[in-house]
């Protein structure tokens, strides 16, 4: 079970309104009491922040914003005295424009770093050398005068992609994991893993037939020829070995990709992949009983020998799970995380059932929503800030937060949800003691019961989870002893009431 952190939105020690290592420190023992066994961070090393720290300027360091490297180790001894594992976020696809290695590169065509980076001359028009647009909106090439040519960026121009066929930068981004590794972190979630290699010769990318420009201008093409090249389960192999001779470390990959390709990312036993290959389509798939049902059997059917499911229902990309199917819901969606087979990733809030947030025009802080006003991709309303009292600004900072708190943040809080034994705080805690104390829920089989218009029903080896995904009271397909209902008043024999779910011991 791991638990990611927005280290800018968890807890500010220092006055400046934005949350920093020594903040996540003193709130340890939220992330204790809740049951998971790893935490992860998203990036902390030094940067312009132009993407809020996916846009790194040294590997190697802790932004001030942040602390330093002495406010790291202590953090990461604080995890470890709970018996908790730290991820970091590892970011190889892109670094900032201001790293000092872009820097060289673009300095002079001869710079020997020049080839760090992917540099292209213009197309015999002018323009760009060809149709591939970035993900953040416009075209994935950026014009750099002094040089007369262009780079590539599958991000904000900010953020240059690497070029992970030069041996250089294969060595020099191997021993950022050793760097870290070596410090002692457990492992690491590797961002956008599925970019890092592009087609040889750089073609163009078929437009996509069903393009809908309100989704964002990264779907005009497909990503045929600028993601996910087979050379790529080459590099996580080597990610995985390495990190294996450090022991018992975990590699987790953000993978966006359809099920087959996912799975390739789990590699095979000549080419290990990364242990994880994050699973969002909790996060795409409607919020519907049959089609979830479908989704669940087929993921669990693709996996390859060995292969460990694994879960994502929010983050800090995503809207938030509770303003997608509605606070009732989400309490379902809780159960369902946590009952599933495979390790959830728990995103920070979530556990308070964080929804509604109001982020007025001139708050807005997201770039992609900046770039692209309008089409409500903005990923603020998920990375506002931990709110654990009552208190000024929540408890989470004495200055104004760089983002606002969410609007019922007064009443929804980690004070108030702690001493409510029916908030969802409780409810998460709850499910992730079931998880640890019972192995059918932490490793027994899954087999699907029954899915109609209505419930989704499962079995995890001896025990049943059935849920009920509609604000209608449905008869429970199975009959059993209940072991935990989401709701707050005891479960009523046969029935799944309004919204809830409940893990059942069946009748035999
Ligand atoms: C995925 C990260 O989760 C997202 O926040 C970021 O903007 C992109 N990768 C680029 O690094």
């Amino acid at each position: 079970m791991i638990y990611q952190i927005y280290p800018r939105s968890f807890q500010d020690s220092n006055g400046d309104g934005v949350g920093d290592l020594a903040g996540i420190a003193r709130r340890l023992d939220h992330v204790a009491a809740l049951g998971v066994d790893a935490v992860w961070l998203s990036p902390i090393f030094p940067s312009p922040m132009a993407d809020f720290g996916y846009d790194v300027a040294d590997y190697c360091d802790i932004d001030p914003l942040f602390g330093d490297l002495a406010a790291f180790d202590a953090l990461l001894e604080a995890v470890h005295a709970r018996g908790l594992k730290l991820l970091l976020d590892y970011v190889p696809n892109h670094t900032s424009d201001q790293h000092p290695w872009f820097k060289e590169s673009r300095a002079s065509r001869e710079n020997p770093k020049r080839d760090w980076y992917v540099w292209r001359d213009p197309a015999p028009d002018g323009g760009t050398p060809n149709n591939w647009t970035s993900d953040m909106g416009g075209s994935s090439w950026e014009f750099d005068a002094g040089t007369g040519q262009f780079y590539l960026h599958a991000f904000l121009r900010e953020q240059p992609d690497l070029n992970w066929r030069n041996p250089q930068v294969r060595a020099a981004m191997l021993d950022v994991l050793r760097f870290w590794l070596d410090r002692g972190v457990d492992g690491f979630r590797i961002d956008v893993l599925w970019h890092c290699f592009k087609a040889a010769g750089l073609p163009d990318n078929p437009p996509n037939p069903d393009y809908r420009p309100e989704l964002g201008e990264k779907f005009a093409v497909l990503q045929t020829n600028s993601a996910n090249q087979p050379e790529i389960h080459q590099l996580a192999a080597e990610f995985r070995t390495m990190a294996d001779t450090y022991g018992e470390r975990l590699l987790v990959g953000e993978v966006c990709l359809p099920v087959p390709s996912l799975m390739q990312y789990y590699g095979s036993d000549a080419a290990p992949g990364v242990h994880l290959p994050f699973n969002f389509q909790l996060l795409d798939t409607p919020w519907q009983a049959r089609a979830l049902a479908d989704m669940i059997v087929a993921y669990e059917a693709a996996l390859p020998p060995g292969g460990w499911p694994n879960w994502v229902i929010g983050s800090h990309d995503a809207p938030r799970i509770a303003a997608r199917v509605g606070e009732a819901q989400a309490r379902v969606a809780m159960m369902m995380l946590l009952t599933l087979r495979g390790t959830p990733t728990l995103y920070q809030g979530d556990e308070l059932g964080i929804g509604k947030v109001t982020i007025p025009p001139d708050r807005v802080r997201d770039p992609q929503d900046l770039r692209q006003p309008g089409l409500g991709l903005g990923r603020d309303r998920s990375r506002t800030p931990m709110p654990w009292d009552g208190s000024t600004h929540a408890g989470f900072s004495e200055a104004e937060p760089w983002l606002p708190l969410n609007d019922d943040w007064h009443t929804r809080n980690v004070a108030t949800q702690e001493r409510d034994p029916g908030s969802m705080l409780v409810l998460t805690r709850t499910l992730l003691r079931l998880r640890r104390d019972l192995a059918a829920l932490s490793l027994g089989g899954f087999r699907l019961i029954h899915a109609d218009d209505a419930v989704l029903c499962y079995a995890r080896a001896e025990l049943v989870v059935a849920l009920n995904l509609t604000g209608e009271a449905q008869d429970c397909p199975v009959a059993g002893t209940p072991l935990l209902s989401t709701l707050r008043t005891p479960f009523i024999a046969g029935m799944l009431r309004p919204d809830e779910g409940v893990i059942l011991i069946p009748e035999l």
